[in-house]
């Protein structure tokens, strides 16, 4: 499998960390509900390692996907890393036996989270942590968590710092304590709450990358990308990845798939060019509801 651009590079800022802005997002690779192991173990192995031969070298998943299974899966599939492979994982929520995702954000959890990332991906540094904020609502201070994960940082077990799930006040909260190099939230075509968000850490320098790039476990669909896609020769959810290529020069792509057929059309994704009268109709989409 090979793709002649994935998007171009960003340097992540204040580091030497530098990826092609077409990543992979693991979370797909486990058992339904982000539970237990996939049908096909050897697939999701296989598929892994189809991602870094095409050239991707930034990868997101969490230990709690599965648990522990995405983060397993990797280490199986691509233990020793390319030395060029940026692995971004994220702390702040554990998974229970039974029940969904629950958050785990007191200093000694955080720190339990951050060596079981450290032990099942078999590493003594982690390349990017993402401290995921887990509340449905409100907007709980961050600061203090960030300042535990900063601590393990200058520990040397983190290389660099995320945030993710947050507002622009949390993201300030956090820029003010550590160099954040990242911002993950739910962002796509239709649903485009963070534009200042996106275009604050444009300016800055500071990566966004959008989870649920494709709307999710049930991607989206739309009259205005199927149009513009078969006119131009492409699949609706390349368009809806490359317009968030096009869309800022921050924006990293992470889309989710266990399917090496679409892993084929993301990667890709980064070989188009939308027309400024398409990208215009595209921009239209969000108000389409
Ligand atoms: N920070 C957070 O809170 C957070 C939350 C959610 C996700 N994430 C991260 O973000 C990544 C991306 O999000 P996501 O996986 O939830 O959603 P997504 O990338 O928007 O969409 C994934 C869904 O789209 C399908 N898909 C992928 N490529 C496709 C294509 N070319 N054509 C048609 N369908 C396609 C996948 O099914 P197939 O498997 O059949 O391709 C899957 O159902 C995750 O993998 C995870 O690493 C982070």
């Amino acid at each position: 499998m090979s793709v002649r651009s994935l998007g171009g590079r960003f340097t992540f800022p204040g580091s030497a960390l530098s990826v092609n802005r077409i990543g992979y997002g693991a979370m797909q690779l486990t058992g339904p509900g982000v539970l237990g192991p996939p049908k096909d173990m050897g697939a999701a192995v296989g598929l892994l390692r189809d991602v870094v031969t095409a050239g991707v070298n930034h990868i997101d998943t969490a230990d709690f996907y599965g648990p522990h299974v995405s983060n397993q899966l990797i280490r199986k599939a691509l233990h020793p890393y390319p030395s060029d492979l940026v692995i971004a994982t994220k702390v702040g929520a554990r998974r229970p036996p039974v029940g969904s995702v629950v958050p785990a954000v007191a200093r000694l959890e955080l720190i339990e989270a951050v060596h079981n990332n450290l032990r099942s991906l078999d590493v003594e540094t982690l390349d990017i942590v993402n401290y995921r904020v887990m509340e449905a609502a409100g907007e709980p201070p961050i600061a203090e968590q960030i300042a535990v994960l900063a601590e393990l940082q200058r520990e040397g077990l983190i290389r660099y710092l995320g945030v993710s799930n947050v507002t622009p006040d949390q993201v300030a909260q956090a820029r003010a304590i550590a160099n954040i190099v990242c911002v993950q939230n739910r962002y796509n075509v239709a649903d485009r709450e963070d534009d200042a968000l996106v275009d604050e850490l444009a300016r800055e320098g500071v990566a966004y990358v959008p989870f649920w790039p494709l709307g999710g476990t049930s991607p989206f669909e739309s009259a205005t990308l199927s149009a513009i896609a078969s006119r131009i020769g492409a699949t609706p959810h390349q368009v809806a990845q490359a317009w968030l290529l096009q869309r800022s020069p921050n924006v990293l792509l992470i889309p989710g798939t266990s399917s090496v057929a679409h892993l084929r059309e993301n990667l890709a994704a980064g070989t188009l060019a939308l027309a400024e009268g398409d990208v215009a109709a595209l921009d239209g989409i969000s108000r389409e509801g």
